[in-house]
């Protein structure tokens, strides 16, 4: 008989989100009058824009001629888009990044779990608590971990706290780890790092031969000019980060996938037999082995976000958005509740009130406020106590979710 992959079966319940989603539905099963309001998955909401559509309606015109079809693209991605990244997103932030040096892809969650296929399994693993859970399963479904302990926390993975006490940014560990994962702005806390927060990193990196996976998904919700959008714009950064970005936060490409990923051609790792091998050279034999691109379509969508058109509009999506999140911030202190985050991020990290527990808080929210949210405790042991709500809706729902949740919440 056919053996399955036994990693899986040390995976806790449900992925997160799906599990939400499932509670979420019993409860509207059960009550199909009560207006949900949801503020759970960081989903964005408002339409794609007109840039895009624009360039994609043009796109499938030229699909339809047979004297501009496209078949398939190349793997990495095709150079007028890589160009316009390396030249709007890096080299005008003094980042030294080619376009070659960047992977186009359908989305940074995929990559950030894909990524492993080019490393080996003696690791040792470092990420935040608590953390976006895909990096922790991706590590659990590809063998890295032991089981798990009642707490949730993996075997062999070391776990970093996060919490109010160090601003939600994870001390240097003072043991030597291969692999680190970093999320700036932060999902699901929404803290940023600093220059100097992440050098240390850098630092930390370059003594120990470790490589740093950077998620910089939410990027584009930095509006203080001190903080850097690219792990790239710290010295030494090209010889031991990747980095992981995504259309879907700033363009709500989220349903379009289209993402990419950043592999300096200077990043290396150590064979089994001891010599270098440089990372690019694997994660290019690997993607064009197992990806055949983003389609044409979507990536001349993805090419119209650097248009003057096309960077206004995205400017203005994520305004909106962050404006979402100063009205989440605003309600809830004003209502008396701990709030952290949503300023340069989309995500509000709250202290759930009266000492509830994350999964109970969600559970009276979703019955007696009818919003969800997601339970801290779903991102990591350290989460207990806490719960995200994201500014990923309309100002008419996030407006009506804060009066419904103050009105029931007050501290
Ligand atoms: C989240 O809610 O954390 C997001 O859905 C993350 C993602 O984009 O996968």
């Amino acid at each position: 008989m056919a053996k399955i992959n036994d990693n899986y079966l040390k995976l806790k319940a449900g992925y997160l989100f799906p599990e939400i989603a499932r509670r979420v539905n019993v409860f509207a099963e059960a009550n199909p009058e009560a207006k949900i309001i949801r503020l759970g998955i960081g989903d964005v909401t408002e339409p794609l824009p007109e840039a895009c559509r624009t360039a994609m309606i043009h796109a499938v015109e030229e699909m339809g001629d047979r004297a501009t079809f496209k078949g398939y693209g190349p793997e990495q991605g095709y150079a007028w888009l890589r160009e316009k990244i390396a030249s709007h997103d890096f080299q005008s932030r003094g980042c030294d990044i080619d376009a070659s040096e960047i992977f186009i892809s359908d989305g940074s969650k995929c990559d950030t779990g894909n990524i492993l296929d080019i490393f080996g399994k003696d690791n040792r693993i470092a990420v935040t608590d608590p953390v976006y859970p895909v990096y922790v399963d991706t590590n659990v479904m590809a063998g890295h971990t032991g089981e798990a302990n009642e707490k949730g926390e993996y075997g062999g993975l070391v776990y970093l706290p996060v919490t109010a006490e160090n601003n939600f940014t994870a001390e240097i560990p003072t043991q030597k780890v291969d692999l680190i994962y970093l999320c700036f702005p932060n999902n699901p806390t929404g803290a940023t790092a600093t220059r100097e927060h992440l050098q240390a990193w850098v630092n930390y990196a370059k003594a120990n031969n470790s490589i740093i996976f950077f998620d910089a998904a939410y990027e584009a919700y930095i509006t203080d000019p001190d903080l850097p959008h690219s792990i790239y714009e710290i010295e030494g950064a090209r010889d031991c980060a990747i980095e992981f970005r995504s259309f879907s936060k700033n363009a709500g490409f989220t349903g379009t996938r289209c993402a990419l990923t950043v592999v300096p051609k200077t990043l290396k790792a150590k064979a089994a037999d001891g010599s270098d091998v440089e990372l690019w050279k694997l994660w290019n034999r690997r993607q064009s082995t197992k990806f055949n691109g983003v389609s044409y379509i979507v990536q001349r969508g993805a090419e119209a976000i650097y248009s003057e058109a096309g960077k206004s509009q995205i400017d203005a999506l994520v305004n909106f958005y962050l404006e979402n999140a100063k009205i989440i911030r605003t309600q809830l202190t004003a209502a008396g509740i701990e709030v952290y985050g949503g300023v340069n991020a989309p995500y509000v990290w709250v202290k759930t009130p009266h000492g509830l527990s994350s999964w109970d808080f969600f559970d009276k929210l979703l019955q007696v406020c009818n919003v969800v949210g997601t339970p801290g405790s779903g991102f990591g042991a350290a989460g207990e106590g806490y719960f995200r709500i994201s500014a990923f809706n309309s100002r008419e729902n996030v407006e009506e979710a804060m009066k419904r949740i103050v009105e029931k919440f007050k501290v």
